[in-house]
């Protein structure tokens, strides 16, 4: 990764989460459209759910179809069964996976037996690359201190990121202290990378991303070092903008 050179990247905000939600799902349909056989990399949580919502709308309007496309899951519990209802697997398979025509061969989750990196080298690499972030900036579970270079590998989560994903699982001792995923270098291999980013929790975080000179103490701010980024925003998210 070359850090001599730093990006500014593309800013969109919209007036709300929908809005900005159906920019994202646009952005990837209309890339979906031009090459079916495109390798998306997939985020979790809740920001994505609407994006996944339009693009199952789409797909039920033959509008939009999967049929060739790859997906790369960002991360993945370790320690919860791939058919636990709080697994990542779980959250695309009634997200998304199960309501498209996407071959379930195609699509790729991270696990401690596997080269991950290798299997999306061997794939061509992402071309499209979806991402949240946390209230502290981190990407995927690359909490803060997570190096530029890092790849795919086993991840301690931070009591913040436990905490903010016991919603999911109803109380913080359910959530799994580790995790494994993606690197920062992982993810800023893709071609291109579009952050979403709704709701003032993550108003500080995307922020400190844009605003501050990349720094691993948050790690968002590490996709200043890729040349194609493009955070969309709703007006929460984006408040504490210069600007704003
Ligand atoms: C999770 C995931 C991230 C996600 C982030 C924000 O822990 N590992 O990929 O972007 O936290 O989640 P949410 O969208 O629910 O706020």
């Amino acid at each position: 990764m070359n850090t001599d050179v730093i990006y500014s990247p593309k800013v969109i905000v919209e007036s709300n989460s929908a809005d900005a939600s159906s920019r994202v799902a646009s952005m990837f349909a209309n890339s979906i459209q031009a090459n079916p056989q495109l390798t998306l990399g997939l985020a979790t949580g809740g920001t994505p759910v609407d994006v996944y919502r339009d693009w199952v709308s789409r797909h039920r309007q033959s509008q939009l179809s999967f049929a060739g496309v790859t997906t790369f899951n960002l991360d993945e519990y370790i320690g919860l069964d791939r058919d636990h209802p709080q697994s990542f697997r779980s959250f695309m398979e009634g997200q998304l996976f199960r309501h498209v025509d996407i071959d379930d061969s195609r699509t790729h989750f991270p696990s401690v037996d596997r080269d991950y990196d290798s299997a999306i080298r061997l794939a061509g690499g992402i071309d499209l690359q979806l991402l949240g972030i946390g209230t502290n900036g981190h990407i995927a579970f690359n909490e803060p201190g997570s190096p530029i270079d890092s790849l795919t590998r086993e991840v301690e989560l931070t009591p913040d990121t436990i905490a903010a994903n016991s919603r999911y699982f109803g109380a913080a001792d359910l959530v799994p202290r580790t995790a494994i995923s993606m690197g920062i270098g992982s993810i800023l291999a893709a071609r291109q990378i579009v952050l979403l980013a709704t709701g003032e929790s993550k108003a500080k975080a995307v922020s400190h991303s844009l605003g501050s000179p990349p720094c691993a103490s948050c790690p968002a701010s590490l996709l200043q070092y890729h040349p194609l980024v493009t955070f969309v925003l709703d007006a929460e998210a984006g408040s504490m903008l210069a600007g704003n």
